[in-house]
């Protein structure tokens, strides 16, 4: 998908694989800048998804027949790209439904096993709520302390904030790859390190990190690290955890039901080895399916390749944005990634996108499910705009003269 001659990124080849991408909004051309919440899906998923339930479809590991034996290797197959994909093994890849899910599989199962009264969590300011809140409430009933990391949004993320909180009773160390409201990127190699020299678990939300450039888990010496699906370019309904088999092997299951088992008698059940351990009951079968097929996708273009493309397009997305007067925006760190987010001194940012949305701009606006985040600066909301593989200049050239109509219509201009 680079052009053969010029190297370069082919984005008008890119952009012709997403059908969604030529829905006509109000009449106008579709500016999605919403990537961060749901990428969009390009032709080839969708055909997966169609194709599997068409010809391929049939409960996994629990037949022996043709129909579940296909299912099963595709299951598996996928299971065995997501663990390249990252430079995982195999059992340590975890299929759950969603991000969401992974968080709280490790929230219940890890945590509950091994919280105890005054142990200490630390995670940051930045947390999306679905590595906040299932921390806090397991926090609340093991007795566990939350330390929260704050650090200046405007600067690269300092080593040192955290530092100053580890103790020998830090027992967690969670964060996110890539904040999802400033696109900060961690440095997620060096906080690992550090967890490890007071026996610290790692866990790193990497929502708005796997999609955007290559991760490689055993080079960043984490324990846990999840993503989700739908925002790889695949189905809704999926994600991944990733846990090392260390410490999955001596978790218990996090909930019970089919295919998690070894043996059941009437008092006593052995629970299977990881990952089925973690997959109780008939799992997303055609999502995981589909999500193999997305990053096929993903791996013929080239993470490499979208990470460029991506970074060129959000430097001049951030030097549009920066030439309209009144426009604020949250986060100039360099190491950034995937999201610009901004204020406007003349309009709430639910105004904005709804305005913008009559030019053919999706954007998302509101507090981006970080409360804490848009407290700690004295803020409700944000208007977000997000990119991906396929998100070009005219992007934001059309967000651009969009906001040009909101300071119209509240009397900026
Ligand atoms: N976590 C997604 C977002 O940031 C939904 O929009």
């Amino acid at each position: 998908m680079l052009n053969e001659n010029t190297n370069s990124y082919n984005i008008e080849f890119i952009r012709s694989q997403f059908p969604a991408l030529n829905v006509r909004v109000w009449n106008k051309r579709l500016s999605y800048l919403d990537s961060a919440a749901s990428m969009q899906k390009p032709k080839v998923v969708l055909d997966n998804i169609q194709e599997n339930y068409s010809s391929s479809y049939s409960n996994v590991h629990r037949g022996l027949h043709y129909l579940s034996e296909k299912a099963t290797e595709s299951y598996e197959n996928s299971r065995i790209k997501v663990a390249n994909f990252i430079n995982a093994n195999e059992n340590e890849i975890i299929f759950t439904s969603g991000a969401t899910a992974a968080i709280n599989l490790v929230a219940y199962s890890w945590g509950n096993q091994n919280l105890n009264k005054n142990d200490e969590i630390i995670l940051t300011i930045a947390e999306h709520h679905a590595n906040f809140v299932p921390w806090q409430y397991i926090a609340k009933s093991k007795g566990a302390k939350i330390k929260v990391v704050h650090y200046n949004p405007d600067e690269d993320f300092d080593l040192s904030k955290i530092k100053g909180l580890i103790t020998n009773k830090t027992k967690l160390i969670t964060f996110p790859h890539v904040s999802n409201v400033l696109g900060t990127v961690f440095p997620v190699k060096e906080i690992c390190s550090l967890a490890k020299q007071v026996g610290a678990v790692t866990l790193v939300d990497g929502c708005q990190g796997a999609i955007h450039f290559k991760v490689d888990v055993k080079e960043l010496g984490c324990d846990f690290y999840c993503f989700s699906g739908h925002k790889l370019y695949g189905p809704t309904g999926i994600g991944v955890l990733y846990g090392s088999i260390n410490l999955t092997s001596a978790m218990p299951p996090f909930m019970c039901g089919g295919d998690m088992i070894d043996v059941v008698k009437i008092n006593e059940t052995t629970y299977a080895d990881p990952p089925l351990r973690f997959e109780a009951g008939t799992p997303p079968i055609v999502q995981a399916i589909a999500l193999g097929k997305a990053i096929d996708w993903v791996n013929e273009i080239g993470l490499e390749n979208i990470e460029k493309h991506e970074k060129k397009v959000l430097s001049y997305g951030i030097d549009k944005l920066n030439s309209i007067k009144g426009v604020k925006i949250f986060g100039k760190n360099k190491n950034k990634a995937g999201v610009i987010s901004f204020t406007m001194d003349c309009a709430h940012a639910h105004d904005i996108a709804t305005i913008v949305d009559r030019e053919g701009v999706a954007v998302r606006a509101g507090h981006h499910c970080a409360q804490p985040l848009l407290d700690a600066f004295n803020i409700v909301s944000t208007t977000r705009a997000s990119v991906g593989a396929y998100s070009d200049f005219d992007d934001f050239d059309q967000l651009a003269n969009a906001l040009t109509k909101v300071k119209k219509i509240f009397g900026a201009l």
